[in-house]
């Protein structure tokens, strides 16, 4: 039995790392238009949220995507060949690549998370049901550079991004981030590629309902943003005087969520203040949508190859794999 590999060299464990998502925050909290960045969501809570947010009625994504890799799964497999190092980026409960298993029979398993103390439970527990697999957890923010260390191969790396979690980039950025991906894969030929899950445009009222659910553990999962950045800051924002707002930017095809202030308040941190007055916002997440062109698009730009796509009966979701052209 392979001994489970849970030294999760955590980027979060070092205190420059603290202080600059402290001053990272600081900056975008005081900012004219106020943001926290949507990797702040994933406390413990938050990651337990997001599972629940999965489940409901509302929220198509995760069950759509799961309808087409159930579908398709042998000709992905196919495509990406057996033996890959899967690289699962932003793994959660690690759940969508366990059910790839099977199939893709993966050579080694790296999930990568900011949310290290979910993802060493999670990784836990799949070792347990997949003791045959070396899985190396890294526990890191992958937003800025993506450090993998010398233990995962290059050779046949498939970096595994479901979830439409991109769409959390804006263009730009999202660009760059295929880019880094690209250059952290071998050189075409050498088996090396990503599998990506990404949504696509759709009724406006299908994706506001999406972002805010009926029984609203979306706003849970929104609010629960402001509990981390307390702890994180040393602040005092009070969930209860911030309301959840979700709707669909058609200009920019994407779906923004904010916090609302519910009355006129000053919010404290360790060394700041911030005024803000009933109805001003913060901004915390953006969830872009896609076209099948946009995609492909995109893609060849970032330097990939050949690029296969599937897709639900409705055309909601679509699962991409790109060679590493
Ligand atoms: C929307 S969830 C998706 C989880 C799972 N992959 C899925 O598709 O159901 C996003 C995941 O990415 C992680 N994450 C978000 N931003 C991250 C970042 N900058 N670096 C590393 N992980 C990140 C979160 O902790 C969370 O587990």
């Amino acid at each position: 039995m392979v001994p489970l590999a849970l030294s999760l060299p955590s980027r979060w464990e070092s205190p420059s790392d603290d202080e600059l998502a402290r001053s990272e925050l600081i900056s975008a909290l005081t900012a004219p238009q106020a943001s926290i960045s949507p990797k702040y969501f994933y406390d413990p809570l938050g990651s337990k949220l997001f599972e629940a947010i999965c489940d409901l009625e509302e929220y198509y994504p995760t069950r759509t995507e799961a309808c087409i890799f159930a579908a398709y799964r042998d000709e992905m497999a196919a495509a990406v060949g057996a033996g890959a190092v899967l690289i699962d980026l932003g793994a959660g409960n690690c759940a969508k690549a366990a059910g790839l298993f099977e199939v893709l029979q993966p050579r080694q398993y790296v999930p990568v998370d900011i949310s290290a103390e979910f993802l060493q439970r999670s990784v836990q527990d799949l070792q347990r049901r997949f003791p045959h697999i070396p899985m190396q957890p890294l526990a890191m923010d992958f937003s800025a550079a993506l450090d993998l260390p010398a233990s995962v191969p290059q050779r046949h790396r498939l970096f595994f991004y479901p979830g439409s979690s991109l769409g959390n980039f804006d263009r730009q950025q999202a660009q760059a981030f295929l880019r880094r991906l690209r250059a952290a894969l071998p050189p075409a030929g050498e088996g090396g590629g990503i599998l990506l899950g990404l949504d696509l445009v759709k009724p406006m009222g299908v994706l506001e309902a999406a972002y805010d659910d009926a029984l609203g553990v979306t706003a849970a999962f929104n609010l629960n943003v402001l509990n981390h950045v307390n702890r994180l800051l040393q602040a005092d924002f009070n969930a209860r005087d911030w309301r959840h707002v979700a709707f669909y930017d058609e200009a920019q095809q994407r779906v923004e969520m904010h916090l609302e202030a519910r009355r006129d308040l000053i919010v404290r941190w360790a060394g700041g203040r911030r005024t803000f007055h009933m109805g001003e916002r913060i901004h915390t997440e953006n969830s872009h949508k896609f076209s099948e062109q946009g995609i492909r698009s995109m893609l060849q730009e970032a330097g990939f190859g050949q690029c296969r796509m599937w897709f639900d009966a409705r055309r909601w979701f679509a699962v991409c794999h790109a060679q590493a052209g």
